[in-house]
């Protein structure tokens, strides 16, 4: 019980933070920077980023114009100018957007 309550927990900060600081670009799961890297199943799968693993180095780090969102992410040019994110934080949003890609980033459950 304590797990499940931890992980809706995770889950509903990841949805405000996908929110805040992600939807700008990602919004609805797309990406209005550079079509053919959406959130969706089949970009993920065809860029390698559709396991838990995979996502966490990209929102970590970031790539091109995605900027990096992990806590000791460098260079600082490759990184958000806002806050980071811990390292359960990272691992929480690659959760949340498999879970929403899963789901064909229908409206949220
Ligand atoms: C300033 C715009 C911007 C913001 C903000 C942003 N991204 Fe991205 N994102 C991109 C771009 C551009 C790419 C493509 C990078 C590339 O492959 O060169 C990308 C790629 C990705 C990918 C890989 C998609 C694929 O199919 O290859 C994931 C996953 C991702 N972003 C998640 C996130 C998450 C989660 C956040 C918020 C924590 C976020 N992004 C914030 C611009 C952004």
């Amino acid at each position: 019980m304590i797990q499940i309550a931890q992980r809706q927990a995770a889950w509903a900060s990841a949805a405000d933070s996908f929110a805040v600081k992600c939807a700008g670009c990602h919004v609805g799961g797309g990406n209005v920077q550079q079509p053919g890297a959406t959130l969706f199943t089949e970009d993920l799968q065809r860029n390698g980023r559709a396991t838990p693993e995979g996502l966490y180095e990209i929102i970590y780090k970031g790539k091109g114009k995605m900027p990096g969102f992990g806590k000791d992410c460098a260079p600082r040019g490759q990184c958000t100018f806002g806050p980071r994110f811990s390292d359960e934080e990272v691992q929480d949003m690659a959760s949340y957007v498999l879970d929403r890609a899963a789901a064909g980033w229908k409206s949220e459950p």
